[in-house]
């Protein structure tokens, strides 16, 4: 287990700084960064032809111009999409990074990453090998490194590939396993929603020695119990909420 590695922030923002442009685009990394925050979580997706884009949903319709699911779109085609002018017309013509971009944007940045790896079951196999394999070439800071998924089946693969990575398990609501699924994954952190954390499993989650991480606060106020009862770190869409936290 490497739990005793300090993570050395209290704000990432949540696929980029979602609130502040574009979520899950360069713009978005760039935002997180002018907002104070030095960490960024962003998703990670398998398209066709074992592309890897930075994209949350299954299907293209909600951030950005085209249509149909993710999974089978073409990379040559998600290059042409406008994944910005949804949001605003401040960002028409923003792309859907590839993997290889954000990493590269992040790191001029100076950020971290949590990275958490999309699935839609069957491709997991496919999906975690080819992530594996460029952060093995373009990702070389494992404290500044977080790798993170809902599906435990792919955090297995991580941690089978293993590189030493710090891995992460992420739950909406903590399941009464979850002690076993950490231990099998050699995490590092639990990731999971603050609105339905309790004090006691917060506790109980600081107590095994991980990292707590909750997402997604875009509020002071929401989180401040949370920070009481050992919250590591808070994920928001607007990390300029949480300014207070970034000082010293
Ligand atoms: O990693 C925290 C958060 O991003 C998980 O949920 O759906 O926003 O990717 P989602
Ligand atoms: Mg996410």
């Amino acid at each position: 287990m490497t739990t005793n590695t300090v993570l050395d922030t209290k704000v990432m923002g949540h696929r980029g700084a979602a609130l502040l442009a574009p979520e899950n685009t360069l713009s978005s990394i760039r935002a997180a960064a002018k907002a104070g925050a030095t960490w960024v979580e962003i998703d990670v997706y398998l398209i066709a032809e074992g592309g890897l884009v930075i994209f949350h949903d299954d299907t293209l319709e909600r951030c950005t111009d085209g249509a149909g699911e993710t999974r089978l779109a073409l990379p040559a085609e998600v290059a042409k999409l406008d994944a910005g002018g949804y949001f605003s017309a401040e960002f028409a013509g923003e792309k859907v990074p590839t993997l290889l971009e954000a990493l590269e944007c992040i790191q001029s940045l100076g950020l971290g990453l949590n990275l958490e790896i999309k699935h839609d079951g069957a491709d997991v196999e496919n999906i975690v090998p080819a992530v594996m394999a460029a952060l093995r070439e373009h990702w070389q800071d494992n404290d500044k490194l977080i790798i993170s998924s809902f599906n435990h089946s792919a955090l297995l693969l991580c941690y089978e590939i293993a590189d030493g990575r710090h891995l992460a398990q992420l739950y909406e609501a903590i399941p009464e396993n979850w002690q076993t699924e950490l231990a099998n994954i050699g995490a590092y952190s639990l990731n999971c929603d603050y609105s339905l954390l309790t004090k006691e499993q917060a506790q109980a989650v600081k107590a095994a020695g991980y990292k707590l991480l909750c997402y997604t606060a875009n509020d002071a106020d929401s989180v401040t119990d949370h920070w009481d009862w050992g919250m590591d770190a808070v994920i928001t869409d607007d990390p300029n909420k949480f300014a207070a936290m970034m000082v010293g």
